[in-house]
């Protein structure tokens, strides 16, 4: 199976504090896999890492064969790598049709084209607010239209940071059941990235559990595989 995404001995600092120690993953193309580890453990920090929000001071990330590591974010998304932040950060003031547009992206070679008719197939909710604005949604139409917004990048892998946080049950199963049919339909990879095992994961997910323990005055994170 081919590489999509390799993360090899990925260190990462805020300002002084080394939080990520050897961070390293693979996953391959058409695989789910998710992150799991407890609050603070680094999940967030791993993602932020891998889609260049926060630059790693030693270890590689490889995107499709490319080494991605220390480019800018706007970069690594137009190469298709798309990341959902956990805090969502979609524009309140405009509407979900605009918000959908900021992602757009062109067309990428042996990965489905997203417009708003596939995406209102995904999530019927947002197909029927086409001129809501943001602002005006509930949290689970907003964690939907992060979603939709990143897909409109035509992706070809996607970290999603806690997908189902502050997210009612229903919209929580639906958003485990389409990246499933997603990676195994279009040979997309996607990460999650979960605190607590909330919902039940599908049996063919692989799990990372990302382990951490405090040495000295630092903050030790590490693969167990
Ligand atoms: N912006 C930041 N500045 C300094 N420390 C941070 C920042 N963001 C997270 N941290 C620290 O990094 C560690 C890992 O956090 P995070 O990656 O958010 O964990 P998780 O997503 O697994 O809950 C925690 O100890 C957290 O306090
Ligand atoms: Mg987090």
């Amino acid at each position: 199976m081919t590489v999509m995404l390799e993360v090899r001995a990925l260190h990462a600092y805020y300002g002084q504090a080394h939080i990520l120690f050897e961070v390293g993953l693979e996953v391959h193309a058409g695989e789910v896999v998710v992150l799991l580890g407890r609050n603070g453990a680094g999940k967030s920090t791993t993602l932020k890492s891998i889609a260049g929000l926060l630059r790693p001071r030693q270890g590689l990330v490889r995107f499709q064969g490319e080494r991605i590591d220390g480019l800018e974010p706007f970069v690594i998304a137009r190469k298709g790598l798309g990341y959902v932040p956990e805090d969502r950060r979609i524009f309140t003031e405009l509407t979900v049709l605009e918000n959908l547009e900021v992602g757009r992206q062109a067309p990428r070679a042996g990965v489905p084209v997203w417009n708003f008719a596939r995406i209102g197939k995904l999530f019927p909710n947002l197909a029927e607010m086409p001129h809501r604005p943001g602002g005006r949604m509930s949290g689970g139409e907003q964690q939907m239209l992060t979603i939709a917004r990143t897909l409109m990048g035509n992706p070809s892998c996607i970290l999603l940071d806690e997908p189902s946080e502050g997210v009612a049950p229903v919209i929580v199963a639906s958003s485990t059941r389409w990246p499933r049919r997603s990676a195994s339909s279009s040979a997309r990879a996607l990460r999650y990235c979960f605190r607590n095992r909330t919902c039940t994961l599908p049996r063919r997910w692989a799990i990372a559990p990302l382990s951490s323990k405090r040495v000295g005055s630092r903050f030790r994170a590490a693969w167990r595989p």
